[in-house]
C-alpha cells in the first residue's frame, strides 16, 4: 500500500484556515499526482452542512487553483461531512463507520491522518476518543497533524504532551510550525552544508546574525487570542526559535530526520539564559505600538477586545547567544513585530570585515517579501574613483520556478503523507524552547510592566532596539527595500 493513499479527517472543516491554506494545498497535491485517487477527506465540525455544501465550499476555496473543471469536480466528490461535537463519544462510532466504509469504497487500505485546527485545549479530548472509540486503524498509518500553540508555558506543553502520547506514539505527532512549509528555510540546511559556507558557518568568520520578522499588519480580529499571547508566544517561541536552530545547528552525522531533529534540539537546548532582572533589560526590548494619527492606525490598547491597561507585548528585540562551541561570542539579533514599517522576513549572516575601511560582507536570506538569497560583498569603485562598495550577487527563483514552489501547507502536508518529520516540530523542541521563554516571562512578571517601550505604528519599532547593535559595533540590516 502507498503512503500516499488515505483517508485524512479534519476537525475544524468549516474554519478560515481549511478554506484558505488546507482546502488549496491538498488540491495542489492532488493536481501534481501527491495524493494517488485512493483517498478521502472528512471534514468535521459543529455546524449542520451537507456533503453538497461542503463540497461547493471546497470548490470555492480552490477556485484560483483549478485548470481543468472536470478534474476539480471529480476532486470535490472525494470530500465527506459530518457534523460532529468533540466531546460526545458516539459521534466518533459514527466517524468510525463512516471510515470504514470509505476506506472500502476507495480501497484505501487503512491508512489514516487526523488533522486538528481547533483550539488547542480540544487536542487532547479529541485524541482520547479516537483510541477509546477505536477510529484508529490497525493496517496502516495513524497519524496527527496538530497547529501551534503547543500549550502556552512549559509546564501546559508538558501535560498536552502526556495526554496526546497516551494516544500517539512521539514519532505519530506532526506539530506544524508552517515557517518549516517555506521554500527557502526548508532548503537551508542544503545551502549552509554547501562546501563554501560550510567552512565559514562558525565564530571564525561570522560577526554576528540577525533575523528579523517585521510585519506591517495588526492583529486584525485575533485580539483576544494576541493579547494571551502577544508576539512572545506568537512568533518568538516558535517560528523564531526555529529559524534559530536550522541556523545554528551543527552538521548532524546521521541524516535521518531523527539526526536532524536532534541537532536543532540541541541549539534551543543551548540558548543562555539572562542572570538577572538587569541583564535581561539590557538584552531584551519588548514595546508596544502607539497610534499613527497621520496614517488613521489606531494604537494596540484601543484595538477591539484589547483591554486600556493590556502590558501585551506587541514588538520584541533581544540579543541571544548559544553557548555552543561554533558560535562563542557570535550575538544572534532577533525582532518581530506588528505594525512595523514593513513586512519582511529575513535572515543577515554577517562576516567579519578583513580590515576597518571597508564593510561587513553579508549574506542575506530573504524568505519574504521575495523569495532570495544575496551576497553583498566588497568590491572595487569602477573606474578611477577608487575604494570600495558593498555589492550584490543574487540568487532568485525564476518566475516560472515559483509558480511550481510548493506552497507552505502543501509541503508540509505531503511531509505528513511521507513521514518526514524533519518538516515538523519535535517535542523537546517545543519544551526547551518553552522553558527558555518561561525565563524571560519570569523576569517580565518582576518588572510588572515597568520596561515596556512604545513605537509609533508604522516605524522602525522602539530607539531603544537599535542599542543593542549598536552595544555590539553593528546595526539593524533592514530590508525596507530590498
Ligand atoms: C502566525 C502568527 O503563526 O504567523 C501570525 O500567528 C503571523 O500572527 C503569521 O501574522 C506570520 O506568518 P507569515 O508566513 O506571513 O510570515
Amino acid at each position: 500500500m502507498n503512503d500516499n493513499q488515505l483517508i485524512l479527517t479534519l476537525f475544524g472543516a468549516t474554519g478560515d484556515l481549511a478554506a484558505r491554506k488546507l482546502y488549496p494545498a491538498i488540491y495542489r497535491l492532488y493536481k501534481n499526482n501527491n495524493i494517488s485517487d485512493k483517498f478521502a477527506v472528512i471534514g468535521t465540525a459543529r455546524r449542520e452542512w451537507t456533503d453538497d455544501y461542503f463540497r461547493e465550499t471546497v470548490y470555492n476555496s480552490i477556485v484560483d487553483e483549478i485548470t481543468d473543471d472536470e478534474d476539480a469536480q471529480e476532486f470535490v466528490s472525494h470530500f465527506y461531512y459530518q457534523s460532529h461535537d468533540v466531546n460526545d463519544g458516539d459521534h466518533y462510532n459514527k466517524l468510525k463507520e463512516l471510515s470504514d466504509s470509505l476506506d472500502e469504497q476507495y480501497d484505501i487500505g487503512g491508512n489514516r491522518i487526523y488533522y486538528i485546527s481547533l483550539n488547542p485545549q480540544l487536542f487532547p479530548v479529541i485524541t482520547h476518543h479516537l483510541t477509546e472509540q477505536k477510529v484508529l486503524t490497525d493496517n496502516g498509518y495513524n497519524r496527527l497533524i496538530i497547529e501551534k500553540p503547543f500549550g502556552f508555558d512549559e509546564e501546559s506543553a508538558i501535560e498536552l504532551q502526556k495526554q496526546l502520547t497516551a494516544s500517539f506514539d512521539e514519532n505519530q505527532i506532526y506539530r506544524i510550525d508552517h515557517y518549516l512549509g517555506k521554500e527557502l528555510l526548508s532548503t537551508l540546511d542544503e545551502f549552509r552544508y554547501n562546501n563554501v559556507w560550510s567552512h565559514l558557518w562558525s565564530k571564525d568568520y561570522i560577526d554576528n546574525i540577525q533575523i528579523s520578522l517585521a510585519e506591517d499588519m495588526g492583529i486584525g480580529e485575533r485580539g483576544a487570542y494576541y493579547d494571551n499571547s502577544g508576539v512572545t508566544k506568537d512568533m518568538i517561541q516558535n517560528h523564531m526559535m526555529q529559524i534559530i536552530s536550522i541556523i545554528g545547528m551543527d552538521n548532524p552525522q546521521n541524516k535521518s530526520s531523527d539526526g536532524f531533529r536532534q541537532e536543532k534540539i540541541n541549539v534551543i537546548k543551548s540558548l543562555k539564559t539572562f542572570d538577572s532582572v538587569e541583564d535581561l533589560t539590557q538584552n531584551v526590548i519588548r514595546a508596544q505600538y502607539i497610534p499613527n494619527a497621520q496614517e488613521g492606525i489606531v494604537g494596540y490598547k484601543e484595538e477591539a477586545d484589547i483591554p486600556a491597561d493590556s502590558q501585551t507585548e506587541t514588538f520584541f528585540a533581544a540579543k541571544f547567544e548559544l553557548d555552543m562551541p561554533r558560535w562563542e561570542g557570535v550575538p544572534f539579533f532577533v525582532r518581530s513585530g506588528k505594525r512595523l514599517e514593513g513586512k519582511y522576513t529575513t535572515i543577515h549572516i554577517i562576516f567579519k570585515k578583513e580590515n576597518e575601511d571597508v564593510e561587513n560582507n553579508y549574506l542575506r536570506i530573504e524568505l519574504a517579501p521575495d523569495m532570495q538569497i544575496q551576497f553583498f560583498f566588497n568590491q572595487e569603485k569602477p573606474g578611477h574613483q577608487g575604494g570600495a562598495e558593498s555589492v550584490p550577487m543574487t540568487f532568485e527563483y525564476p518566475e516560472v520556478v515559483q509558480s511550481e514552489i510548493p506552497h507552505d501547507y502543501e509541503r508540509l502536508i505531503n511531509g505528513c503523507i511521507h513521514n518526514q518529520l524533519d518538516h515538523f516540530v519535535h517535542w523537546y523542541e517545543a519544551q526547551y524552547a518553552w522553558q527558555f521563554m518561561d525565563h524571560i516571562h519570569n523576569y517580565w512578571e518582576q518588572l510588572d510592566g515597568q520596561d515596556m517601550k512604545y513605537y509609533e505604528a508604522l516605524s522602525s519599532g522602539p530607539a531603544e532596539a537599535d542599542t543593542l547593535t549598536e552595544n555590539h559595533g553593528t546595526k539593524w540590516y533592514d530590508c525596507i527595500d530590498c
